[in-house]
Formats: C-alpha cells, sequence, structure tokens
C-alpha cells in the first residue's frame, strides 16, 4: 500500500504500516502475497501459454469443499443434515469442525461453540464472535463478554447457571455483521443446538440474533423485553424467548443498562417461575 515493496522496508517502517493498519480496522490477513486490486481490474491483454510459476508462498486460508460451496442452497442443506444427524452437543461440536460451507470458517482462528453450563436453563445466544472469542474458541470473553458477566452477577448467576452460544460460531473478518447468506448457513446449527441443550428459556443478546431466532424484523429497541414462544424443533414443543440488549451496545450506550436491567429482571422472575 505504501508502494514500497515489504522486503525493502526497515523494521520501524514496517512497525508503523502494521500499527496504520491495525487502526484502520485490517487485523487479518486473507491471503500470503499482496494483490494489486486496481491492476486485477484493468483490461486484460490476451492470455499467453500458461506456464505457472512455482508457488512459493503457502495460502493463510484453508481449502474448503468446493461441492458445498458451490451454492448457499447446497451449504444450507449439508448443514441442515449435518445438524440433524447430531444427537448430542458434543456430536454437533464435531459436526460444525467438519463443516466447510460457511466461508467465515476461511479466516476464523477458531469455531467458537459454547461456553457455560450445558445443563441451564437459561440459554444466551449472541451474534458472532469478535477478536477475543475468536482467539482463545469461547463466546463473549472480550470487553463485552466481561460485562456480560456482570449483567449475570446481578441477578446472582454467573457462567454455571448459563449455557452461551452464538448465532455464527466464526469471527467475520474486521468484526462485520454476517451476512444474511452466512446466517442462513449456520442457522440450522444454532437451531439444533439450542434444541439439544434443551432451556426453559432462551435469551437473545441483541437485534442481529432476534432477527435470526425469533424472525422479529422490527427494532431491538422496540421489541427488547417482550416474551415470544420459541419452537424446539419439530416437536411442537415451545419455550419462552426474549431478546434484551447487546453487551457491546451497553459498553456504546451506558444510559441503555437501566432497560438491561429491566430485561434481566424479568428473566430471573420467568427462572423462578418455572421452578416451581
Ligand atoms: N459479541 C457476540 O455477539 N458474541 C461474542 O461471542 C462476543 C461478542
Amino acid at each position: 500500500m505504501s508502494g514500497i515493496p515489504a522486503s525493502q522496508m526497515t523494521y520501524n517502517e514496517l512497525t508503523a504500516l502494521v500499527g496504520w493498519y491495525a487502526e484502520m480496522g485490517v487485523d487479518l490477513a486473507v491471503d500470503g502475497v499482496a494483490h494489486d486490486r486496481f491492476a486485477e481490474d484493468a483490461p486484460k491483454p490476451p492470455p499467453a501459454p500458461a506456464v505457472l510459476p512455482e508457488r512459493r508462498t503457502a495460502p493463510v486460508t484453508r481449502p474448503m469443499t468446493e461441492a458445498v460451496l458451490a451454492t448457499p442452497e447446497a451449504a444450507i442443506q449439508s448443514a441442515r443434515e449435518l445438524a440433524a444427524q447430531a444427537a448430542t452437543l458434543e456430536e454437533l461440536r464435531a459436526a460444525l469442525e467438519r463443516f466447510d460451507g460457511c466461508a467465515l470458517k476461511r479466516n476464523a482462528q477458531k469455531t467458537v461453540f459454547a461456553d457455560g453450563n450445558p445443563q441451564a436453563r437459561l440459554m444466551l445466544v449472541g451474534e458472532a464472535p469478535g477478536a477475543d472469542e475468536d482467539r482463545q474458541g469461547l463466546p463473549f470473553v472480550g470487553r463485552a463478554g466481561q460485562l456480560l458477566d456482570r449483567m449475570l452477577a446481578a441477578i446472582s448467576m454467573d457462567r454455571s447457571h448459563v449455557y452461551i452460544a452464538n448465532a455464527v460460531p466464526w469471527r467475520p473478518p474486521g468484526n462485520r455483521t454476517p451476512t444474511p447468506q452466512e446466517t442462513a448457513i449456520c442457522l440450522p446449527f444454532i437451531r439444533r443446538q439450542i434444541e439439544l441443550c434443551n432451556p426453559s428459556i432462551l435469551v437473545c443478546l441483541g437485534g442481529a440474533s432476534m432477527m435470526t431466532l425469533l424472525g422479529v424484523k422490527e427494532g431491538i429497541m422496540r421489541m427488547r423485553g417482550r416474551w415470544f414462544d420459541y419452537p424446539l424443533g419439530e416437536g411442537g414443543q415451545k419455550i419462552r424467548a426474549m431478546a434484551t440488549l447487546h453487551p457491546a451496545y451497553l459498553l456504546r450506550s451506558p444510559p441503555q443498562k437501566r432497560l438491561a436491567w429491566r430485561d434481566l429482571q424479568e428473566i430471573a422472575k420467568a427462572l423462578r417461575e418455572s421452578d416451581r
């Protein structure tokens, strides 16, 4: 990007360049070599007889199963079949580790499956892992996760009382929102995860999780704190579900914590009632 090849830069120039990339939000290498996209878009001369140069740089990304990636429909179908075959949460985790139908997996370091207690009566589902979660392979371990822990503590709970997962188990590059297609491909897995955990109450953390799991298209500010029925699998059994504000949003908008506090009180009350 600076015009000087990295191999000719000094240590200080390289450090400054990488620091600048990080500040601009570029925190991920998607290939082992740089591409000049302007040159790629320029009109191409007729192809010369192909003599491929020997590849010297290993790609950073992992190869994906071409057949599954061929169409999103094929990926969704494959996700449905794999998820349905999983009889336990551990089998579902293994199925996700094998699944190559979501392109997000290529750039992710880890599959972020779950944290907490699989026997818990309360299940929380976020949107997708961030950088800290991707490094550690656990959901909600960054700043938003620390706030989530404090929110749980406010209703006398910790991670041993809840089961936590994400609608999408791979980090989108630069923490962008997962695309509708990525979300649709991952949906059969999170649905099955909820079914296998079989909680009494499901809480969607943030608008994206609410839209994915509850199909609610109105804004989170209007729909948070309301009870919905969430259908658990094909059997017709329904559990209570609520959406509340995402802890990452609360970090940016602390005055809204009072709304999340109200929702937490409601959730704690519903848990007490379902005890009886
Ligand atoms: N935000 C999410 O939605 N999930 C995480 O695991 C972390 C941050």
